[in-house]
């Protein structure tokens, strides 16, 4: 089944998160349904013995997804199937490890096309897992990822398979990238032709995206989204045991638990109670990130070790004041140079999370072409444009995606045909 990679990164959905569930709260009553067991207490997410021993990618267990998969955990989605399952994978370090994507059938499906899509998850805390938050009745705040249930809808909406990832694996290691983390699907892309040759996929859409994480984690320290630091940090602590010592040996003791109540909240918790602190003051070497353990982890969650194989569609925004833009234009030149089919788009007077959002439907655009068996334009291609949300038809996937967040919210069938037009 040819496979194409759908990614977006840290923090984008967070604004449209905000703003849908402003519009979708107060006017629907939220249909109750039974509490979904948390990830860290249900057994489904134990992998049998000996696990191990099989081959990456092997699937462990299924079963039917426990709730119904809903926006916001609360407005149904009415597709034909939904399926949890766990397979065995490989972690930042090379070891194996088992984790569960949650697999979602449209009604009249394309059995041909399938969809992965990265979820921006932005938590070191396992109960932010797509595979949980996704499903209603979890009572857990995470716009974010619940904001981007809509997306994958309009994927679905054309008839594609999606399959959406617990890239950060059980130990929630965010950010760090060999086990997918936040850098996800430009990851995949990176390490595709070496850990899945055998895999046909069409291309990849990656926006946003965090290069150079360390550029990032500066950026956005003291702004309001300075919550991804401790994420981030307590993420690769929970990949890195020997970055884990050399964080808790840095922080002043009064901070410690504060700064690792990251591994027990999704981002919206740590949004609330992180924003606009300076996290570095939490240490006693304010240049904690600047010792060698630190930097020796920060380069090698360094994007650009590795080519991709796979078309890229990649788009940022000039202004962008999470992600900087220049490690992401150094990156795409670095691929262009190694001969990467690239087509990049600047975005020139958007920020990260608008772009995420006008961005998102660009992507789908040009993902329904790799599907179509459009031709990839050879070699690297880059254009500028004002706001992504004036480029031809992006508009209308746009509508298409709140069209899809209104008809969630009555529970119509989710599939190519099923409603009339
Ligand atoms: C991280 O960024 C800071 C601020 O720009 C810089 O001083 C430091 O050298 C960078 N460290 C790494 C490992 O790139």
């Amino acid at each position: 089944m040819p496979a194409i990679v759908l990614g977006r990164v840290v923090t984008t959905f967070v604004w449209v998160g905000l703003w849908l569930s402003s519009i979708a709260t107060p006017t629907l009553a939220v249909p109750v349904r039974r509490a979904a067991v948390l990830p860290q207490d249900d057994p489904f997410y134990t992998p049998p013995a000996g696990y191990e021993s099989s081959a990456p990618g092997e699937i462990l267990r299924t079963r039917p997804v426990p709730n119904k998969l809903a926006a916001f955990s609360a407005f149904p989605q009415n597709i034909a199937n939904a399926w949890q399952i766990l397979y065995r994978t490989t972690d930042a370090l090379g070891n194996p490890q088992a984790t569960v994507t949650t697999v979602m059938e449209p009604h009249n499906p394309d059995a041909t096309k399938l969809l992965s899509y990265q979820v921006a998850e932005d938590s070191a805390y396992q109960g932010c897992a797509p595979s949980y938050v996704l499903q209603a009745g979890t009572g857990l705040s995470d716009t974010a990822s619940q904001a981007e249930l809509l997306l994958m809808d309009a994927a679905l909406d054309r008839g594609w398979y999606v399959s959406t990832p617990d890239y950060e694996g059980p130990n929630s290691a965010f950010t760090a990238g060999y086990s997918g983390g936040a850098l996800a699907s430009g990851w995949a892309a990176e390490l595709q032709p070496t850990y899945a040759p055998e895999l046909n996929i069409a291309g990849a859409a990656i926006g946003g995206t965090p290069g150079d994480l360390n550029a990032t984690l500066y950026a956005v320290n003291k702004g309001l989204f300075v919550g991804l630091v401790p994420a981030g940090i307590v993420g690769l602590c929970q990949q890195y045991p020997e970055l884990n010592e050399y964080v808790i040996a840095n922080l002043k003791a009064d901070k410690k638990d504060a700064f690792f109540k990251a591994n027990s909240q999704c981002l919206d918790a740590d949004t609330s109670q992180y924003a606009f602190q300076d996290m570095f003051s939490y240490f006693t070497n304010y240049n904690v990130l600047q010792g060698d353990v630190a930097v020796k982890i920060l380069n090698e969650n360094k994007m650009g070790k590795y080519v991709p194989k796979i078309p890229l569609h990649m788009y940022h925004s000039a202004n962008d004041e999470m992600v900087p833009f220049a490690p992401t234009q150094a990156l795409v030149k670095q691929y262009c140079s190694q001969g990467v089919n690239i087509e990049f788009v600047k975005d020139e007077l958007s920020e990260h999370i608008i772009l995420a959002i006008t961005g998102a439907a660009d992507a789908l655009i040009w993902l329904n072409d790799r599907f179509n068996g459009v031709p990839v334009k050879q070699g690297c291609s880059s254009r500028t444009t004002l706001t992504s949300a004036l480029d031809p038809g992006a508009l209308a996937v746009f509508g298409k995606v709140i069209f899809n967040l209104l008809g969630d919210l009555l529970g119509k069938p989710i599939g190519p045909n099923s409603i009339a037009r």
